[in-house]
């Protein structure tokens, strides 16, 4: 059993020490925006070295999202514009020889398939990346699934 006066001495201690976390925290909060102010855009960091024109990859398992085989920067994916659309939306692929979107992009979360992309498959590069030459962040065994090996 604690005693009363070792009670009265821890509990203020532990505010102090508190304290002292929260302000030394603040100063050096790492973020990708820095200290930058909220209504500041920071450079946009730069993909090292992107690959381009490798050609369609291999799928490593069934609902795989595609990986990007050509370079995607300065193409623009905002409120008004979306260039992946414009090559791969159905209206114009053909002409552009490139793939079209799958009827997927096309459902919303309901299961109803809209005749514009689907609000939730907008913003093409949550789910598709581009390849870079970097090295292996981190080490793993990954495996594509047995069927597609
Ligand atoms: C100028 C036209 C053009 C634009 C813009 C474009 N792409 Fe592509 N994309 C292509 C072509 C052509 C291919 C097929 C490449 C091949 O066959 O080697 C392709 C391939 C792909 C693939 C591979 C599909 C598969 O089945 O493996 C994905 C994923 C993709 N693009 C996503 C995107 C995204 C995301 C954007 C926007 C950031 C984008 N593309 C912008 C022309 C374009
Ligand atoms: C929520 C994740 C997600 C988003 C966002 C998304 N895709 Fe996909 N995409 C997928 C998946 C998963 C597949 C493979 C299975 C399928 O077709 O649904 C795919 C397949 C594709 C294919 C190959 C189609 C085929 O028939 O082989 C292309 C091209 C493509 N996506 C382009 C795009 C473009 C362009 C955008 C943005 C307008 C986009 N995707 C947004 C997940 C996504």
């Amino acid at each position: 059993m604690m005693t009363i006066t070792a009670r009265y001495l821890i509990a203020p201690l532990l505010v102090l020490s508190g304290l002292a976390v929260a302000a030394s925290g603040a100063g050096n909060l790492g973020s990708l925006r820095g200290q930058m102010a909220l209504d500041q855009d920071p450079a946009p960091a730069r993909i090292e070295d992107p690959l381009k024109d490798q050609g369609i990859q291999d799928r490593v398992y069934i609902h795989q999202p595609p990986l990007i085989p050509h370079q995607v920067r300065d193409y623009e994916v905002d409120l008004k514009v979306n260039q992946c659309l414009s090559c791969h939306g159905w209206k114009n692929a053909t002409e552009r020889n490139a793939p079209r979107v799958s009827p997927t992009h096309y459902e919303n979360r309901d299961g109803l398939t809209l005749s514009d992309i689907s609000p939730r498959r907008y913003f093409c590069q949550q789910c598709h990346v581009p390849q870079t030459g970097a090295g292996l962040l981190v080490e793993n065994t990954f495996m594509p699934v047995e069927s597609l090996r």
